[in-house]
């Protein structure tokens, strides 16, 4: 055992109870956090079994796993020891998760799977709505039906608390209210309701999480601290939202995975954990630390680019809860940038091309037409199309939403009333 992980033992309370869990399905695990998870378990406890399901997104690598597969190539010899599976399928899809569940005698769930980028979620937000409510549902649905599950770890975001005040003193604990603000963070809302109501309905044993940003090797350039290291790498100015005031509080991987174990083994059923840090930083600040680190002009490498159509300024979390289990920051800003710059500059081909994500606004997933349409709308190229598509009738405000109309268009009652 290494020494860190035997000072946190001893640090850890002994009233919390120790899980220990036997065969861990992880979904989303080719993606960035989930990769660090499932290489530590798998790599620290040779006697769980890990099944790993990702659909292989975009923003995936098989590559993340590399650990946990070298682990595979080693225990080859000796098929029965093979403590790592990794499965490409959609955690939207009941069949497979049913099956898994069953075939593997899995006893817990981290799920990780989502869509993850907010620029996304002004792209496309139904594919958000799918992957993180839909599938989330589906994983819970499979966890009653099997009904094997002693541990469903539901992973969530800062994000969706909404955002705190830039004068706030108190961050927020994990009894405060959620208010999301963006589609991203509205459907990882919507998938804490669904594990929430599972919890108190059928009693599933589930633990959420709800994490500030985390940055580190493997992570898809689309993020804002990948994405500056490769535009820094490439000399290409970065582009900054708004004015860059924005203030994130960053967690490095490696920190972010000891904290899942931590959960993993000590976190309560029923309970929500933030994973948090007090450091903040404003985002013109995270830019001007990787232009010192790659040496260049700050003068000449920054542009102001518009900014989001909402912009949080700040989470700002309250840590306590899991630093009560033992769980502690142990990464400074200063060595896990300094880590993350060494591993994007020795791994400069990791993602293959990957301009369509350095652009200030990424739109990775984009709902089919939705350009044209908008193309269309702007004007002139609306002539053309017009002569060979029926003129649409013009939009007339409705001053009744439709909601409060019956099903035969009329409006309901009292609204008739207020509209005289
Ligand atoms: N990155 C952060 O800073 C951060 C902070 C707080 C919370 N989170 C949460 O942590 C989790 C992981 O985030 P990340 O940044 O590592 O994500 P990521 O975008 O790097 O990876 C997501 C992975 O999920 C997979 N995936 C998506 N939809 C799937 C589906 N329907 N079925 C199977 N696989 C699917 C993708 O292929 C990808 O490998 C997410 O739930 C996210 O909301 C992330």
């Amino acid at each position: 055992m290494r020494l860190e992980d035997l000072l946190l033992e001893m640090e850890t309370p002994a009233s919390h109870n120790c899980y220990t869990p036997k065969n861990i399905l992880i979904t989303g695990a080719a993606g960035f956090i989930a990769s660090h998870v499932a290489n530590r378990l798998v790599q620290k406890y040779s006697q769980y079994k890990l099944v790993v399901l990702d659909k292989l997104d975009y923003c995936s690598n098989l590559n993340n796993l590399g650990p946990s597969f070298c682990s595979l190539q080693h225990k080859s010899s000796n098929s029965q020891n093979n403590n790592f599976k990794f499965v490409k399928g959609d955690v939207g899809s009941a069949d497979l998760v049913n099956y898994l569940l069953i075939t593997e005698h899995i006893d817990t769930i981290m799920h990780f799977a989502a869509q993850t980028h907010v620029d996304n979620s002004f792209g496309n937000s139904f594919e958000f709505t799918k992957n993180n409510i839909y599938g989330t549902h589906v994983l819970l649905e499979a966890c009653k039906l099997v009904g094997s599950v002693k541990r469903f770890i539901h992973v969530s975001t800062d994000e969706v608390y909404g955002e705190t005040e830039a004068d706030a003193i108190v961050g927020n604990h994990e009894a405060c209210q959620l208010l999301p603000t963006n589609p991203y963070s509205a459907t990882k809302a919507g998938a804490e309701m669904l594990v929430m109501a599972y919890g108190r309905s059928y009693g599933l044993p589930i633990i959420t999480t709800r994490g500030n940003n985390v940055y580190g090797p493997n992570q898809f350039p689309e993020k804002l601290i990948p994405k500056f290291m490769l535009l820094a790498m490439q000399g290409q100015p970065l582009p900054i939202h708004g004015d860059g005031s924005n203030v994130r509080s960053y967690l490095y991987c490696d920190d972010v995975a000891e904290a899942f174990d931590v959960v993993l083994h000590k976190g309560s059923v029923g309970h929500v954990y933030n994973i948090g840090t007090k450091k903040e930083r404003r985002v013109l600040d995270v830019a001007k630390d990787i232009i010192g680190l790659f040496n260049l002009d700050a003068s000449k490498c920054i542009k102001f680019v518009d900014n989001r159509p909402f912009n949080d300024q700040r989470y700002y979390l309250d840590d306590a809860k899991l630093k009560a289990l033992g769980w502690r920051e142990r990464t400074s800003w200063d060595q896990g940038l300094l880590k993350t710059m060494q591993w994007y500059t020795s791994h400069p081909d990791w993602w293959g091309d990957v301009s369509r994500a350095l652009v200030p606004h990424p739109r990775m997933l984009t709902i089919p037409g939705s350009e044209k349409l908008g193309e269309l709308q702007k004007g002139e190229d609306a002539t053309d199309a017009c002569a060979a598509t029926p003129t649409p009738p013009p939009r007339i405000k409705d001053p009744v939403p439709s909601l409060l109309r019956d099903r035969n268009g009329a409006a309901d009652g009292h609204v008739a009333k207020i509209l005289g």
